[in-house]
């Protein structure tokens, strides 16, 4: 062996043993920064293994051949070592990133204040799901009206004294108490018969308007809900039996109903309904009859052939019977803390 090769020997020898040294330390690498810095440390020029590459220029050809050889080898077993160290620490990272930066979407879901349909909404729609599932359907009408459709069809002519019992709201619009807003839902039985062929099952909820001042039980605007049916063959015991279903219907059917005797000039004959209390008193909720001759006259329907029934109440006060309410007015008031609980 000549001095030579003991010296390739001895250089290989080395190499290995560095390289070696730098693969146990890149897996010794607790982060990609401390890896960076022991790849410096093994790697970079000034580093043992930088050294050898400078040394290979002073070997006789055959020797820099194996000796670059060996160079290479280590080079590369050294480089996969870092790659692999550096995508291991690299995935660990992100999941660190991912853990700390996570959002617990359960926990904001549970944060969260959800919002629902105020109250006398969602008394509205149970009495239109329960007018549906019988067959209605639901119509509407606008809020301000003329003379026409709030009285004149409704067989309330300007000398009525029923008229003035409507403490309706006038509206600063054409002839002087011409255009107001709607004291009553019974409008749209008339833009209902003027538009539609019998026969006509109907319920029409919407804001009507008096001159009232807000008690605990009366509120300047309300909502009412109008029924109208016209049919051939149609009786008060229609009438009553659809009263007494839906009440059934929306309070349960303990609750009873019953027709006491009344006036209104669109009806005849009329009644005010009541319903039926726990302790045995009786509720007065709103206004039926059949439909006045009349009334399905003035809109082109023919009495002899079509006869009809409707009815109106108010839905906030059903809101105040059936949530227990002591003030109407807590309706209106807007204050979560209240609306919260229905
Ligand atoms: N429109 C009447 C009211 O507001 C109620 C009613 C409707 C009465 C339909 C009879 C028929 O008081």
């Amino acid at each position: 062996m000549t001095d030579q090769s003991v010296e390739i020997a001895e250089i290989t020898t080395e190499v290995d043993r560095l390289a070696a040294e730098a693969i146990a330390a890149a897996e010794g690498a607790a982060s990609l920064a401390e890896l960076k810095e022991i790849r410096g440390q093994h790697l970079g020029k000034k580093s043992p293994m930088g050294g050898f590459k400078a040394k290979l220029g002073s070997l006789d050809p055959e020797d820099r051949k194996v000796a670059g050889q060996a160079l290479n080898e280590a080079n590369r077993a050294v480089g996969d070592a870092f790659s692999t160290a550096e995508s291991a620490l690299g995935d660990a990272a992100r999941r660190r990133q991912l853990e700390t930066e996570r959002l617990d979407l359960t926990e904001i879901r549970r944060e969260a204040q959800r919002g629902h349909l105020h109250l006398v909404t969602q008394a509205r729609y149970r009495l239109e799901d329960v007018f549906i599932a019988m067959g209605y359907q639901v119509a509407e009408g606008p809020e301000v009206e003329t003379a026409w459709y709030n009285f004149e069809a409704l067989n309330i002519p300007d000398w009525h004294p029923a008229r003035g019992e409507f403490d309706t709201i006038f509206v600063n619009l054409g002839e002087p108490e011409e255009v107001m807003l709607r004291s009553h839902t019974s409008p749209v039985q008339i833009r209902t018969m003027e538009n539609q062929e019998p026969p006509i099952y109907i319920v029409a909820p919407g804001r009507t308007f008096r001159t009232d001042t807000a008690d605990a039980t009366h509120l300047p605007a309300f909502n009412q809900i109008e029924g109208l049916v016209v049919d051939r063959g149609i009786t008060m015991a229609d009438l009553a039996g659809t009263i007494d279903a839906f009440i059934k219907a929306f309070f349960g059917a303990e609750v009873n109903t019953r027709l006491r005797p009344s006036y209104f000039p669109f009806t005849e004959p009329s009644a005010e309904f009541d319903i039926s209390m726990p302790d045995g008193s009786w509720l007065e909720l709103g206004g039926c009859g059949m439909v006045n001759p009349q009334v399905l006259a003035n809109c082109g329907i023919d009495p002899e052939e079509w006869q009809g029934f409707a009815f109106g109440f108010g839905i906030d006060r059903l809101a105040v019977m059936r949530y227990g309410l002591d003030d109407i007015r807590e309706l209106v008031n807007n204050d979560v803390r209240f609306l919260r609980q229905f």
